[in-house]
């Protein structure tokens, strides 16, 4: 039988934290992690957002995902997602973005509010470059 998530993470305290981290930093998906202030800067980003969009986690870190936005990028989705995450919710569009070299391609993506403590809490995306609208 196929356990729960949490079933399997409770089972043993370390395996939480090196099992998250592992699918993490093997993921597929480019994985970003911003604060959730309404400056949205960029606290961890995966190799896979290097691969993806060809900025280094290190020269992001700081900064905000709207650097992956240009002139073609649909302002109502971005409209969307300010709205949608000032009210607490999910996120899940498409919009055109940039690589770092100004290649647009067409990003698909998902932003998750996670509350870590009483005052603390992220913002986590996952990104991945799509062909249909
Ligand atoms: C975790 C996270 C990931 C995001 N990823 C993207 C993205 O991949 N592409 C994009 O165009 N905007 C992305 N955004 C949206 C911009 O960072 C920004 O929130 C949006 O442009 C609205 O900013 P404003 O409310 O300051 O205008 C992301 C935002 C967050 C919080």
């Amino acid at each position: 039988m196929i356990k729960s998530l949490d079933k399997v993470l409770l089972q043993d305290p370390k395996l939480n934290i090196h099992a998250l981290k592992a699918l993490v930093e093997n993921s597929f998906d480019s994985i970003l992690i911003t604060d959730a202030t309404n400056r949205t800067r960029i606290l961890y980003a995966n190799k896979a957002f290097k691969k993806l969009t060809g900025y280094s986690p290190a020269e992001v870190l700081g900064k905000t995902p709207k650097i992956l936005q240009g002139a073609a990028t649909d302002k109502t989705v971005i409209a969307r997602l300010s709205k949608t995450l000032s009210a607490g919710g999910r996120f899940e569009g498409k919009a055109i973005n940039y690589k770092k070299d100004g290649t647009p391609f067409l990003m698909h993506w998902r932003v998750v509010p996670v509350k870590l403590g009483k005052d603390t809490s992220v913002l986590l995306a996952i990104q991945r470059e799509t062909s249909s609208i």
